[in-house]
C-alpha cells in the first residue's frame, strides 16, 4: 500500500477519487442522507473550517486502486495540541487492516506536528463508531443530527410560531442577507460565531475565537463550494448590536430539495427573548420563496444542547442519527502502526 499526500486544490483525479470513496459507501456508512456533492468534499478537504492547515493522504494499492484516504487538519490558534482527523476506507477495502495503516500514519503526521491527541467523531451504529472503539479511542460528546421536513404542513404553523415568539421579542429588528456578510457586519457576525463557545463541547476541544480573517477563510470555502448561503440577524434596536444570527446553505450541485443549517446562535446578553425560534421562522419564510424546492434541512445539535434542540423540537425536526465524538492519544495511535 502506498499512501501519498496530494493537494486538492490541484490534484483533481486525487480529489474525485477520494470524492467517489466517501459517494460509494454512503449507503453503509450514512443511509439517511444524500451524499456530499464533489464541490462539498473539495470545499472541505481543501479549506476545512476556518482556514487552518491540513494535510490530504491517499492510500492506493499496487495497481493503483484507491484504498482509502484522509484529512488530518492541524489548528494554528486555538487546539495547538490536538490534530484532528477524519478518514475513509474504500467499501470493498474494510475489515483488511488498512484504516488502522491510515490512522497510524495520521498520528506519524500529527506527532511531527507536535499533537498529542487526535480527534474524530463517527456515527453511532456506523463501522466508524466499531473502528473507534476497537483502536481503543474514548468516547465524548455525542450531536444529534435533526431533520426538518419542508412543506405546506409547516408552512401553515409559522404564522403561529412568529405569533408566539414575536411576543418576547420586543425591540429586536430582523436584517437579512443572501452570500457573503456585508463589510458592515464582519465584526458583529464574527461575535456571533465567537458566541458558539459556551455551547457543549468536549473538554479537550478549545473553542475557537473568530476574527475578520478567519471568517473571511470560512467563507472563501463557501465561494470554492459555490454553496447559496442565507443569513438572518436581530438587531437589538436600542443598541444596534447583533443579539442573533441564524444561517442556512443549499448546495446547487448537491441532491436537489435538501439545504444545510449552518450556525444558530445567540449572544449571552441577548439570550431568554425566543430570538432563536423567531430568526429560524423568518429564515424559513424567506427561504420559501427563494428556495421553494427546499423538503429537507438537516441540522446537527450537541445531545446536551437543549435550549436549540427544544426550538428544533417545536418547528418539528425529528432525529436521523446519532454521532459520536473520539479522542484518542497520538502515542497510543503510533503504536498501531
Ligand atoms: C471506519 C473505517 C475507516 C475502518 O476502516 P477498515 O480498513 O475497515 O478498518 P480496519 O480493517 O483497520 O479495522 C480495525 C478494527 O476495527 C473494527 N471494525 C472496523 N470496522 C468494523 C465494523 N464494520 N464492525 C465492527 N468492527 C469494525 C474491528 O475490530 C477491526 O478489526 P478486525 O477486522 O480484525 O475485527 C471504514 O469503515 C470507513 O471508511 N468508514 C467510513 C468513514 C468513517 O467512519 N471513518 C472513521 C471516523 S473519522
Amino acid at each position: 500500500m502506498r499512501v501519498e499526500q496530494f493537494d486538492p486544490r490541484t490534484d483533481e483525479e486525487r480529489l474525485r477519487a477520494c470524492h467517489e470513496m466517501v459517494v460509494a459507501a454512503q449507503p453503509d456508512d450514512d443511509p439517511n442522507v444524500p451524499p456530499p456533492s464533489l464541490p462539498m468534499v473539495r470545499g472541505w478537504l481543501a479549506y476545512g473550517f476556518g482556514g487552518d492547515p491540513q494535510q490530504c493522504w491517499l492510500a492506493t494499492a499496487a495497481a493503483g486502486t484507491p484504498l482509502g484516504c484522509y484529512v488530518l487538519q492541524l489548528p494554528e490558534r486555538e487546539n495547538r495540541r490536538n490534530g484532528f482527523v477524519q478518514l475513509w476506507v474504500a467499501g470493498g477495502s474494510r475489515r483488511r487492516g488498512v484504516g488502522t495503516a491510515l490512522l497510524a500514519h495520521a498520528a506519524g503526521q500529527a506527532s511531527l506536528a507536535e499533537r498529542g491527541l487526535l480527534m474524530g467523531g463517527a456515527r453511532i451504529g456506523a463501522a466508524g463508531a466499531a473502528f473507534a472503539t476497537a483502536v481503543g479511542a474514548t468516547a465524548g460528546l455525542q450531536e444529534a443530527r435533526r431533520i426538518l421536513d419542508v412543506g405546506p404542513a409547516l408552512h401553515a404553523r409559522l404564522p403561529g410560531l412568529r405569533a408566539s415568539a414575536e411576543q418576547d421579542a420586543g425591540g429586536y429588528s430582523l436584517r437579512r442577507w443572501p452570500g457573503l456578510t456585508p463589510d458592515e457586519l464582519v465584526g458583529a457576525v464574527c461575535d456571533l460565531y465567537s458566541a458558539l463557545q459556551d455551547a457543549p463541547h468536549d473538554p479537550a476541544y478549545e473553542s475557537v475565537v473568530w476574527d475578520p480573517d478567519r471568517l473571511a477563510a470560512a467563507e472563501h470555502r463557501s465561494v470554492i463550494q459555490g454553496t447559496r448561503d442565507y443569513s438572518v440577524a436581530a438587531i437589538h434596536d436600542q443598541t444596534g448590536d447583533m443579539a442573533a444570527l441564524t444561517q442556512v446553505a443549499v448546495d446547487p450541485a448537491g441532491e436537489p430539495g435538501w439545504a444545510y443549517q449552518q450556525i444558530t446562535a445567540v449572544t449571552r446578553a441577548h439570550r431568554g427573548h425566543r430570538l432563536g425560534m423567531l430568526l429560524k421562522v423568518a429564515m424559513l419564510e424567506w427561504l420559501a420563496t427563494a428556495e421553494p424546492q427546499i423538503r429537507q434541512i438537516q441540522t446537527f445539535n450537541a445531545v446536551p444542547n437543549e435550549h436549540m434542540i427544544a426550538v428544533n423540537a417545536a418547528l418539528g425536526h425529528r432525529v436521523s442519527d446519532y454521532f459520536q465524538s473520539f479522542e484518542l492519544p497520538v502515542e497510543t495511535a503510533l503504536k498501531l502502526a
